[in-house]
């Protein structure tokens, strides 16, 4: 796991930056100095409605963060912004990929949510019950998610682009009792029907009692309409009146489940509770984002992913910021989309993946030189390891080598922000996410736990923080061994490499498990295989990840055939096809190799690393372990 990247670069904060920056050094000394107060006043900043009694209860592997205290997140987020001065200040602006606009206030954001709300409660939607969405980038996603928080029910967001059976695993899984969609979307100049999906998934759903449809597109959705469980939004809002207040809510009830791929198995759902996540995103949110009153702020992430429920959804808007959402694909019309939008609407911080900046670099710097940047004063990314040469494009052609670069390393399960830098302290270094965030306890170890000062080795959290995930919804065990086995039930195990470097900084190198970052997108490799496997002509499947210059990792997949079957370009284009109808879009392998049989070894374990140096091209290491050492040259030769 060593890196071969020699990056000595280091960026001192701008001292115009510097100067109005939020938080000082003094922030990292406050933290050392005392980890659970530091928590403590972090979570002082959200208003309860009855204070913790204790910051933490740990009884490892199990967390239990402000003890006693009582709130609410949609409170926090829309009701207190609403009263306390912030009425009239637009929460959320919006444009649809056509070029369609909305902008909510504060005060309209609380109507909205009020009655979205009401509605649920008129469905029969209750505190401790689960939702699932499946919906589009639009503010209505974001009022059904704070509605859910407001009466107490779980929200379950799913990706508009997985497939009907992707969903359906989800709400499953979940036990979702209504699944809120929208009848459409526009993508790439193509309208999309979120409903037709949804069809096919609740099919298989016993525990949907109501399909909830937002009018988005305006395209046709009678086919496949069920009467009495399909019911418009619109409609039923009329009958859903009355005032729907924040339910008091324990600190530690579930406020959303969100799935996630993992080495094994099915996904699994991170569950994050109240008052420990709320705490973490809004701290995280004002301290490394610089977090100003008069910010607009644009996280690109589709509001299903992590990145979006906590940096669009529930850090910022807890923090009474204005945010931007952006329907649809940066090249629509035009390459310079997101430029146009950050000239339009005087976007302040940036928040995006290093897939995204490098297909702009490979488009060229041409586009954003049309547009004027200058309300930019931060940038931030997130997702997987960012190449220091699109670092440097980043802050040259849309920093204007002005604003600092936030690279910020964080997971689904960790609900937060957890290596940063604060942009108006920390120097920087192109590559490196820099150093734990205060109150963070990271560290990389061996294989047998012990601290690694020089090369690579496992990164893990020594200790529990505000928030993480409490457990895999419905399966304790599993979070227990998935995450704190490893090196006992104290240390959460990441799944990433990393290296330290002389100054303490962080270096990621990628999972160290079967997972796959495609374009920032985690993908189990066991979930694309299975998928191959249950298409007919397949035997057997063995999917790796290897690099790829804008996606960072590509899916290529090695198959064997089932006797009766020939290799065929027909046959490839079908099990791609295949593996996009099963989990979607995402998972589609990039490339697939047909294979006589996988290099196996005598246990009959699958060589990964022999087929990711296979498909990258590289010599071969060891190959003495193999049961049939030919195996690799018929695979070698089979381009
Ligand atoms: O491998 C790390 C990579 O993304 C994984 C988490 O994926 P997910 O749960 O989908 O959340 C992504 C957005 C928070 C991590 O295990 N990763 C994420 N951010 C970085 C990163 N790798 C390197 N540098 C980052 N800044």
């Amino acid at each position: 796991m060593e890196s071969l990247l020699k990056e000595g670069r280091v960026f001192d904060p701008p001292a115009a930056f510097r100067a109005q920056a939020n938080v000082g050094a003094d922030l990292y000394d406050e933290a050392a100095k005392d980890r659970l107060a530091y928590w403590g006043r972090q979570a002082e900043q959200l208003d309860w409605f009855r204070k913790w009694d204790r910051v933490l209860e740990w009884n490892p592997p199990f967390a239990q963060w402000f003890v006693g205290g009582k709130l609410n997140a949609c409170y926090n987020c829309v009701d207190r912004h609403a009263a306390g001065g912030r009425a009239d200040k637009p929460a959320i602006i919006w444009e649809g990929e056509p070029g369609d606009s909305a902008t909510l206030t504060y005060a309209d954001l609380l109507r909205e949510v009020t009655r979205f709300a009401a509605v649920l409660k008129q469905l029969g939607v209750n505190q401790g019950d689960r939702v699932a969405i499946y919906m589009p980038i639009i503010p209505q996603t974001v009022v059904a998610m704070l509605a859910c928080a407001r009466i107490g029910a779980a929200h379950s967001v799913v990706f508009a682009g997985f497939s009907p059976e992707a969903l359906a695993f989800r709400i499953n899984d979940s036990g979702a009792k209504v699944l809120i969609t929208a009848d459409g979307y526009w993508r790439r100049g193509q309208l999309l029907s979120t409903k037709q999906n949804a069809n096919v998934a609740v099919e298989s759903c016993p525990s949907i009692e109501t399909v909830l449809v937002v009018q988005r597109a305006g395209n046709d959705v009678a086919e496949g309409w069920v009467d009495g469980r399909d019911r418009w939004y619109h409609e039923e809002a009329l009958s859903a009146t009355g005032d729907v207040p924040c339910a008091e809510l324990d600190a530690e009830d579930p406020l959303y489940v969100l799935y996630t791929s993992g080495s094994t198995g099915k996904p699994k759902g991170a569950l994050h509770t109240i008052g420990g996540y709320l705490t973490h995103v809004a701290s995280t949110h004002r301290a490394v984002f610089d977090t100003k009153e008069s910010d607009v702020f644009w996280c690109t992430a589709d509001i299903a992913w992590t990145t979006a429920h906590s940096y669009v959804v529930y850090g910022p808007l807890a923090n009474g910021t204005t945010i931007f959402l952006y329907e649809g694909a940066p090249e629509t019309p035009h390459r310079g989309r997101w430029w146009e939008l950050i000239a339009k609407y005087r976007i302040n911080v940036l928040y995006t993946a290093p897939t995204a900046i490098r297909t702009f670099m490979k488009w060229g710097a041409v586009e954003p030189a049309e547009f004027d940047l200058t309300s930019l004063r931060l940038l931030g990314s997130v997702g997987e390891p960012i190449n220091p040469e699109a670092w440097i494009w980043y802050q040259t052609h849309i920093g204007g080598g002005r604003c600092p670069i936030v690279d910020t390393w964080w997971q689904t399960e960790t609900g937060g922000m957890m290596v940063a830098p604060l942009p108006g302290v920390t120097p920087t270094k192109p590559g490196s996410a820099t150093r734990p965030l205060p109150g963070i306890d990271v560290a990389v170890v061996d294989e047998d736990g012990n601290p690694v000062t020089r090369g690579g080795g496992y990164l893990v959290v020594k200790s529990p923080w505000p928030g993480m995930l409490r457990t895999v919804w419905g399966d304790d065990q599993r979070y227990a061994s998935t995450y704190f086995s490893k090196f006992g039930p104290e240390t959460y195990f990441a799944g990433d490499g990393a290296r330290l470097d002389e100054d303490g900084y962080l270096w990621f190198l990628g999972r160290v498990d079967d997972v796959v970052n495609v374009s920032g997108h985690r993908i189990g490799t066991t979930e694309v295989e299975s998928a191959l496997v249950g298409h007919p002509a397949v035997a057997e499947a063995a999917v790796i990840g290897r690099e790829h210059e804008v996606k960072g990792q590509a899916i290529t997949a090695f198959v064997v055939l089932r006797e009766g079957n020939e290799p065929s370009a027909a046959l490839e284009k079908e099990l791609k096809a295949h593996v996009t109808r099963e989990i979607g879009g995402l998972a589609r392998p990039e490339e697939v190799r047909f294979a006589p049989e996988l290099p196996k070894n005598r246990a009959g374990k699958i060589l990964r690393r022999l087929l990711r140096d296979i498909a990258e091209g590289r010599e071969l290491g060891d190959t003495t372990t193999l049961i049939d050492p030919t195996v690799v040259a018929v695979l070698q030769s089979h381009k």
